[in-house]
């Protein structure tokens, strides 16, 4: 499954990024932004498989879906909203839903701390025995997952199973992927992306298309 979806979502060699001009854009980033690397339409889209793969895969059991925020708060509640849909269809299945967050941080401009801080949580003792969805924007160097994973297993889920939109291919990987989740929404260069949720120092969260930051918009925003 992992193998499947690495071939079929990989925005590699061949996929051609859009100029800016094609799409709409809030004013205040128009210098800020390089191209458009994948418009709001087909994240949609996207989306929509996953929630179909993430729906078909799972048990029976009522599911935890912790978002972990701030970057993953738009993935998260489109993702929910297309599973609700399928609660929806009266077939056979139906899979209650509870929903939780928690907060990390791991970057300050776009250089990866290695520290990874839990800012903010709920009492997680709640996910014992669930099934566990963890719904992340990004992953990177895969360090916060990592270290997101272990944490969680104190809790004693019954299983914790990771969907992130992005997975980006590293320079300093051999151009491969550091972690692959079970549920993989895009697989994405090594450029730092903003938009959907994704920030570059708490800017470009308002936008709704994944971009490539501009030099300009990281001179800009830089702390
Ligand atoms: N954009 C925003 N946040 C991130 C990225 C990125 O490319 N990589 C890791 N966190
Ligand atoms: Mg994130």
């Amino acid at each position: 499954m992992v193998t499947f979806f690495f071939l079929s979502s990989q925005i590699g060699d061949k996929w051609q990024p859009f100029d800016l001009s094609c799409f709409c854009v809030p004013k205040h980033y128009e210098n800020d932004l390089e191209q458009v690397l994948i418009p709001h339409g087909i994240i949609q889209d996207r989306i929509e498989r996953l929630a179909r793969d993430i729906f078909q895969e799972l048990g029976q059991g009522p599911l935890t879906a912790l978002c972990v925020l701030k970057g993953g708060y738009k993935f998260f509640s489109d993702l929910m909203d297309k599973i609700n849909q399928l609660n929806c269809n009266q077939g056979q299945k139906s899979i209650p839903v509870s929903i939780d967050f928690i907060r990390l941080k791991s970057y300050e401009n776009d250089q990866s701390s290695g520290l990874i801080k839990i800012v903010g949580s709920d009492n997680l003792s709640s996910l014992k025995g669930r099934n566990v969805l963890i719904v992340e924007d990004i992953i990177d160097t895969g360090r916060t997952m990592k270290k997101l994973l272990n944490t969680l297993q104190q809790y004693e889920p019954k299983s914790v199973r990771v969907a992130s939109l992005l997975v980006k291919r590293r320079e300093d990987n051999n151009g491969d992927v550091c972690y692959m989740p079970e549920y993989a929404g895009f697989i994405v260069p090594d450029k730092f992306l903003v938009g959907y949720a994704l920030d570059f120092n708490e800017y470009f969260r308002d936008l709704n298309h994944i971009c490539v930051i501009s030099q300009a918009g990281m001179k800009k925003y830089r702390k």
